[in-house]
């Protein structure tokens, strides 16, 4: 009776109450779900490389049901850490994205400059660049991006960057680049899980993948270098991403649509162990 009372004095609620059913958006986007934000280089980027190579961002989509979460790939070909911020990338994504989001963060290729070797060769990674900037090192640039994401109340992942063709030289080998520790050093010293910050070994996750795909197939998809994957191997390299965040604790894996169970296997492999230092 209070019910019934309360729906006739309210014209609104018994309007919603039998307005039809809206078709399904699926296939739309959708403002109101998570965006994921990517910031990267060629390897992630639209395009890649260029000549037929295609970044791993373009592919990470089809983890995620579009009702659920949206990836925005804003990598783009030929930024380091360090260009990015220049250029304002970071920005931009700080300037759009909304509570809830997530920015993953992976750097590395081209971050490698002129080793230091005293005040005006190399440039330590803190000297001045006269009139230009003041040279920071890669994990103060993925820092400072990250707390600006973090202040806005979006969470980060900061992940690895992908290997080099790991069979380039015959056999199989693959030795993770100084920045996937200058990554994981970013994440821990943000305070990492705790802080909404979580890293995933990207790096270690795809050279898996690679070596299970073995050196024909693998060949076969670096096209051009030995740096730039043919699309089939940059979709691979999305799905090595997406089960490195299945295997760590960040709520991303909960928006992804499949189950690990359907990940793992003889491409992808397992879950890798991990630096205890630092949960994921
Ligand atoms: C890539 O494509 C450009 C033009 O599209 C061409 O000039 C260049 O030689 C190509 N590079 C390689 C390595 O195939
Ligand atoms: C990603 O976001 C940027 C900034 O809002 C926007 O300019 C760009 O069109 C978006 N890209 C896609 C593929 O949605
Ligand atoms: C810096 O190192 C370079 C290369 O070794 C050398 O030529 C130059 O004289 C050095 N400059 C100073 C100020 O020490
Ligand atoms: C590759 O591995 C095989 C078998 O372990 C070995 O015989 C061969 O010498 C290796 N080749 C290279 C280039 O390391
Ligand atoms: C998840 O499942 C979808 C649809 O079944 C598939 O297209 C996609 O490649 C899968 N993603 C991964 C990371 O395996
Ligand atoms: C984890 O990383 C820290 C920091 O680099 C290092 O000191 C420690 O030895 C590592 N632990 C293991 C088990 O690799």
């Amino acid at each position: 009776m209070q019910l019934l009372s309360l729906l006739l004095l309210s014209p609104a609620l018994v309007k919603a109450a039998h307005s039809p059913r809206q078709p399904s958006c699926d296939n739309q986007p959708n403002p109101r779900v998570p965006t994921i934000w990517l910031a990267g280089d060629s390897t992630e980027a639209p395009g890649g490389g260029g000549n037929g190579t295609e970044g791993w961002g373009q592919y990470l989509q089809y983890s995620f049901l579009p009702s659920v979460a949206l990836v925005n790939n804003s990598a783009f070909a030929g930024r380091s850490a360090r260009t990015f911020t220049r250029e304002g990338r970071f920005d931009i994504i700080a300037s759009n994205l909304k509570e809830g989001d997530w920015v993953v963060i992976e750097f590395g290729h081209n971050d490698g400059g002129t080793p230091p070797v005293n005040a005006t060769v190399g440039d330590k990674g803190r000297a001045d660049c006269p009139g230009v900037e003041i040279v920071q090192t890669y994990p103060t640039y993925l820092q400072n991006a990250a707390r600006k994401f973090l202040e806005k109340k979006a969470k980060v992942v900061l992940s690895s960057m992908t290997p080099t063709n790991p069979w380039e030289f015959g056999n199989y080998s693959y030795k993770p680049s100084i920045f996937t520790y200058y990554t994981w050093l970013a994440a821990s010293e943000l305070g990492g899980p705790s802080k909404g910050v979580y890293f995933v070994s990207h790096g270690q996750y795809a050279a898996q993948a690679m070596k299970n795909l073995g050196k024909e197939t693998v060949d076969a998809n670096y096209p051009l270098d030995h740096t730039h994957t043919a699309p089939f191997l940059a979709d691979v390299v999305a799905q090595s991403f997406v089960l490195g965040l299945k295997c760590g604790t960040g709520g991303l894996q909960d928006l992804v649509v499949n189950a690990t169970s359907r990940l793992q296997g003889a491409v992808l492999g397992t879950c890798v162990a991990v630096n205890e230092t630092l949960p994921i």
